[in-house]
């Protein structure tokens, strides 16, 4: 891949772009007798919690997977309540961010959503702009087939085929610009992408833990940036 360097054998101790599959907020709330809502809320005090452990390890981008393109399956109450929490949020910690030079981005179509959304979430976007601090990037109806679709159709209508190449695909991409993708942590103990950052992982290292996302915090995301750094990384040479 363009990205990879050819002979890298030392991983960084710290990963420049760390991306979380957030999992088990229903488990967590089933597990104490409590609605699926109690779990997600829970799963929002995780998000503050590790959106400040990464920027104090100095990790770069920071990439949460927070509806994915396939959640629009689950019931409709449930859809509502997650929208309702991701407006509670932005509303209540983007003071925070924009004040830590925090630049928040976008992945995914986050524009199916309800306009009252897309207009609170491209405010929160725009007043980050400017930032020069570390990235947070929260994938929002985000499928990483229809990305790549999107991409493709993009390239088509202004490219001939034989210039659409590795580069051409990457900067189509939601998230060109971030740095190349170093770790994927997935909670909750499923061990699968489900269509999350399927190009971006091509050299990632992937990480499955049993925690459920909601009892995720400082110390569980040093502990996986620990693990990071005694993997060897080959990209395909020795
Ligand atoms: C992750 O937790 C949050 C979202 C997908 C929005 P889940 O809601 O998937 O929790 P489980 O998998 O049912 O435990
Ligand atoms: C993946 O979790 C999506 C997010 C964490 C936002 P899911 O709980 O939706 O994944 P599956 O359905 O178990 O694959
Ligand atoms: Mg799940």
């Amino acid at each position: 891949m363009s990205t990879a360097p050819i002979l890298a054998t030392d991983a960084p101790t710290i990963p420049r772009h760390v991306a979380i599959i957030m999992d088990g907020n229903g488990r967590w709330a089933r597990q104490r007798h409590l609605p699926r809502l109690a779990g997600h809320k829970a799963g929002v005090e995780a998000v503050r919690r590790v959106t400040r452990a990464a920027r104090a390890m100095g990790i770069e981008a920071l990439t949460l997977y927070a509806f994915s393109s396939e959640n629009w399956r689950r019931p409709a109450e449930e859809v509502s309540d997650l929208m309702g929490l991701l407006r509670l949020f932005i509303r209540s910690d983007l003071a925070e961010l924009a004040r830590e030079n925090v630049r928040l981005r976008i992945i995914g179509d986050y524009r199916a959503f309800s306009p009252d959304l897309i207009a609170l979430i491209e405010d929160a976007v725009a007043r980050t702009a400017g930032n020069s601090g570390p990235l947070l990037a929260i994938a929002l109806n985000y499928g990483a087939q229809a990305e790549l679709a999107a991409a493709a159709r993009r390239l088509a209508a202004r490219l001939p085929a034989d210039q659409i190449d590795e580069a051409a695909i990457e900067a189509e991409l939601d998230t060109a610009g971030l740095p190349p993708l170093d770790l994927v942590i997935r909670t909750s103990g499923e061990q699968r992408l489900s269509n999350f950052l399927l190009w971006q992982a091509a050299y990632a290292e992937l990480l499955f833990v049993d925690t459920l996302w909601p009892d995720f915090g400082a110390d569980a995301l040093a502990d996986a940036v620990a693990a990071f750094g005694q993997r060897q990384r080959r990209y395909g040479g020795l």
